[in-house]
């Protein structure tokens, strides 16, 4: 899929469909009114009849209107004109999108509505095509993608002074998708084909050709010299051995501190010996969107070649019920020193996360972000709606929010007062691994704060963002847009 920023005179442009925004009570709109000079007046006397009211993400497509150069026109509604922004444009051309591939257009040109900020709009725009293409077929014998896919896509301005910014809009927006794209594809594979050495494959494969971007893999051995005995405990009840991905983008100076990435990688959830229900349990080979979204953000880095050094690192493992596998009761030391009374196994992934967070020290990083698919308790807080914020710095909190704001990827923070830590106190190791059923989320990262005491450190919670349940389950590649931005403005790529 092409996407491309164009100038033109839409009375005259010739495409296979032109698609018009229009807000309800559409009045005094002018590309509407030339469009209608144009066309002799029949467009509004159509429009005069009231069929189309102009909701957010309503679409009719008209055929055979004389005097335009498209052969047909959609109306996209873009709802009311005072809510309108860069998230209901991003749902409008969703539906859009979704509207020409169901009438097996390959090729189409959207006309950007004027007066909003036009980089915003065609980078969500972008996402939102890509999200509406987007299809994983991997694993069927026959691939259910459409005969005629839409490969092109124009956007469209009047106003030559939009241009550049529509331009750059656009290769980032791609970025971001391609960036999204992967992560949904690795997110969406099953457990028995994505595991943590096919995660690693995955990393070196992302890496092959780039000299930018370097990848090494930690096996469990080295894990061992290390003294990682929290992630190891969690792998010791699986056969596949865990990995400790590393991978080193530099695109800023040498020398100048990274921002850390570390990505929960757990390539399926089954609660180990605190086994989980079997209901949906399906959805915990999910677990490892996390990890998945640091590889997504890091194919966007590479392909925008951001001028910023990125490390991400993703401890990988599955977390299965064996007779060699954690107990509750067990009492495990971390690489930090801290030992850990592991009271829940199904807790596992704060384990796993401890330990390469305590690893990711000698990144000496200016910034740490984690994300994690860590807590249920996090869905019943926010939803699905937003990643679960929290974090032992406010600025680097504040910056994460902007760059959620800025990408449409929607973060809430949540408090992390020294008082939740109470809740992690042992009777016979130096923390708990859970903290009973009060704030889950808020301990989770309390437990997780304890080995993050030496650098700037943020924790996401993409357990209610990172996949859909239902008829309608998948991957959604969050928080890949806000990571990248929040990447992007760190190195004044955008401002
Ligand atoms: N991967 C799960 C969290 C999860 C559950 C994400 C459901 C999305 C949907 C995590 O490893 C886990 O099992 N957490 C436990 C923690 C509890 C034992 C303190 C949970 O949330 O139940
Ligand atoms: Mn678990
Ligand atoms: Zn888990």
């Amino acid at each position: 899929m092409k996407y491309s920023a164009r100038y033109a005179q839409i009375e005259t442009l010739k495409t296979p469909c032109l698609v018009i925004g229009l807000h309800e009570g559409r009045r005094g709109d002018e590309a509407l009114e030339a469009l209608d000079r144009a066309g002799g007046g029949r467009l509004g006397r159509i429009l005069r009849q009231g069929d189309f009211k102009g909701c957010a993400g309503e679409t009719q497509l008209l055929y055979d209107l004389e005097g335009l150069g498209a052969r047909r026109l959609m109306l996209l509604g873009l709802g009311k004109r005072k809510d309108f922004g860069a998230r209901t444009f991003a749902k409008a051309v969703n539906k859009a999108v979704s509207a020409l591939q169901k009438a097996n257009l390959s090729q189409a040109a959207l006309l950007v509505p004027e007066g909003d900020d036009s980089y915003a709009l065609v980078r969500e725009a972008v996402l939102a095509a890509a999200e509406a293409l987007y299809r994983f077929d991997d694993c069927k014998s026959e691939a259910d993608s459409p005969k005629k896919p839409l490969r092109q896509l124009h956007f469209l301005t009047r106003d030559r002074r939009h241009l550049r910014r529509m331009q750059k809009a656009c290769a980032h927006g791609q970025a971001m998708a391609a960036g999204t794209a992967l992560a949904k594809d690795l997110a969406n594979l099953p457990g028995n084909i994505c595991t943590p050495a096919y995660l690693a494959d995955q990393a070196r494969k992302l890496a092959r050709g780039k000299r930018k971007l370097k990848v090494s893999v930690l096996e469990e051995k080295d894990m061992q010299k290390l003294g990682m005995g929290a992630l190891l405990s969690v792998s010791r009840g699986s056969r596949q051995p865990a990995k400790l991905i590393v991978l080193e983008y530099r695109g800023g100076k040498t020398g100048s501190r990274p921002v850390a990435l570390i990505g929960k990688g757990l390539t399926f959830d089954a609660g180990g010996i605190s086994i989980k229900p079997a209901q949906a349990m399906d959805e915990m080979k999910y677990d490892m969107c996390g990890a998945a979204s640091v590889l997504g953000t890091l194919a966007a880095c590479v392909e925008l070649e951001l001028p910023i050094n990125v490390v991400g690192v993703i401890p990988s493992s599955e977390n299965l019920p064996d007779g060699d596998a954690n107990k509750p009761g067990d009492i495990v030391t971390s690489m930090s020193g801290k030992t850990i009374e592991v009271l829940n196994t199904d807790a596992e992934g704060r384990l796993i996360l401890c330990d390469a967070l305590t690893y990711t020290e000698r990144f000496k990083p200016a910034a740490v972000i984690d994300i994690a698919t860590l807590t249920g308790a996090c869905i019943v807080a926010l939803g699905h709606q937003a990643s679960g914020l929290m974090a032992n710095d406010e600025r680097l909190a504040e910056e994460i929010k902007q760059a959620s704001e800025a990408s449409n990827d929607r973060v809430w923070q949540l408090p992390l007062w020294d008082e939740y830590r109470e809740q992690l106190k042992s009777n016979f190791a130096d923390i708990a691994n859970i903290g009973g059923r009060a704030a889950g989320t808020i301990t989770a990262a309390a437990f997780l704060s304890h080995f993050t005491e030496s650098f700037k450190w943020a924790h996401l919670d993409i357990a209610g963002t990172a996949w859909r349940s239902g008829n309608n389950k998948g991957a959604t590649g969050r928080p890949v847009p806000l990571l990248t931005q929040f990447l992007m403005k760190r190195c004044k790529v955008v401002d």
